[in-house]
């Protein structure tokens, strides 16, 4: 381990060890530059064949909460409308048509246009990870993140996405957390539980 360029152990801790789920945040303003910067950072995360089909909506506005809080499930209204921002972390199902300036050594555009199972398989893996990179860059820049699938898709679909291209995946509350809504942390499974080494 000693040759490998690791992080010091402050980042590794604000990054994972003691990286929280917020599920409680205080008043905070998220600007726009931040959300810039958060941007900045996750894009570089890889996907398959660069094909980044996550989209991004920052609801940030109390106009655009409300629009948000029909489709919440009940306990997770009070997170969602304390937090700075949330964040919509949605799938481009015609990521393939960014594909030529994306990737162009290859050209994979017909691969996907004419498979409906790997576009769906590439959809959900690809965006699940960028928001997996959102997270850890809300992190690395110092925001509390508290993900969350308790939601109506459908819902969330017809007031943010009417036309039907892009789908909501999984909501992501972010800002600074209120220490007093975590709850105690739970262990992880093990290593051996969960790994092997062949
Ligand atoms: C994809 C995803 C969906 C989640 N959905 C919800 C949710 O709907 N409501 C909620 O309060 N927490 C939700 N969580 C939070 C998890 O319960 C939490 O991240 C996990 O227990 C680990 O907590 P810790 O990071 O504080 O250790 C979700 C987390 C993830 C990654």
């Amino acid at each position: 381990m000693s040759s490998l360029n690791s992080l010091p152990q402050a980042s590794l801790s604000q990054l994972f060890t003691e990286a929280r789920t917020a599920n409680g945040f205080k008043k905070a303003d998220l600007s726009d530059a931040t959300l810039h910067a958060l941007y900045d950072l996750l894009k570089w995360g890889p996907t398959a064949f660069n094909s980044q089909p996550a989209r991004y909506v920052f609801v940030r506005s109390a106009e655009a909460k409300e629009k948000l809080k029909p489709a919440l499930s009940a306990g997770n209204v009070a997170q969602t409308l304390a937090a700075s921002v949330t964040v919509i972390v949605a799938q481009d199902t015609r990521f393939y048509e960014h594909l030529p300036t994306q990737f162009p050594a290859y050209e994979a555009k017909p691969l996907f246009e004419n498979n409906a199972a790997l576009t769906e398989a590439t959809i959900t893996r690809n965006s699940s990870l960028q928001g997996a990179y959102l997270i850890l860059a809300a992190r690395a820049l110092g925001l509390d993140a508290g993900p969350q699938s308790g939601f109506n898709p459908d819902l969330v679909n017809a007031a943010f996405f009417p036309d039907g291209r892009y789908r909501a995946n999984f909501l992501v509350n972010l800002g600074l957390a209120d220490p007093a809504g975590i709850r105690p942390r739970n262990q992880r499974l093990a290593f051996d539980q969960v790994a092997q080494i062949l």
